[in-house]
């Protein structure tokens, strides 16, 4: 009975936003739609989010990876390192007091401090200099790097 009523309820959210169809489920929203709810493409964050929580009136969210997870970012293989908890501040087009993300370049790492939607490219910002890219180039989500031992080779 629970799980008809569940059912009849995610039928006519379906019918009530068509634009959302894509989401194979509008009820149990995830932290990627979120993000592209927001206007971000999905591979901003890796795969294996654990929990996350975003507060609607504020903006204010945050996501659990369970534990720290590097990736490699295209196009220029930045090695990127999330921790366990990445939190900040989600509103239309802009993430904002972002911590938890930071990007190893010119021999130190540095933290992302806000990203923005910039029509077909991502902004990401680093205190006062910020570097632009296609936003394409992040439309998947990376598996985190490591989490094998390094002799478990395949
Ligand atoms: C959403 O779905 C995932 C996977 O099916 C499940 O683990 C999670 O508990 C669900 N979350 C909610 C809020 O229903
Ligand atoms: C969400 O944010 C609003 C505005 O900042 C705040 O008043 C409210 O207490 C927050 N809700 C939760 C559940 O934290």
């Amino acid at each position: 009975m629970a799980r008809g009523v569940f059912l009849v309820v995610a039928y006519l959210s379906l019918l009530a936003f068509p634009s959302r169809s894509e989401n194979p489920n509008p009820i149990n929203a995830t932290a990627y739609d979120k993000l592209q709810d927001g206007g971000f493409p999905i591979g901003l964050l890796p795969a294996g989010v654990v929990a996350y929580s975003l507060n609607r009136t504020s903006g204010d969210f945050s996501v659990d990876l369970g534990g720290e997870c590097r990736v490699t970012l295209p196009p220029d293989n930045y090695l990127a390192s999330y921790s366990k908890r990445v939190t900040g501040n989600l509103v239309a087009g802009r993430i904002s007091a972002l911590d938890g993300i930071q990007v190893r370049a010119f021999f130190r790492w540095w933290s992302i401090t806000g990203i923005r939607s910039s029509g077909e490219d991502i902004v990401f910002e680093v205190g006062p200099a910020s570097a632009k890219y296609p936003s394409r180039n992040f439309d998947q989500s990376l598996d985190c790097e490591g989490h094998n031992p390094r002799t478990a080779s395949s």
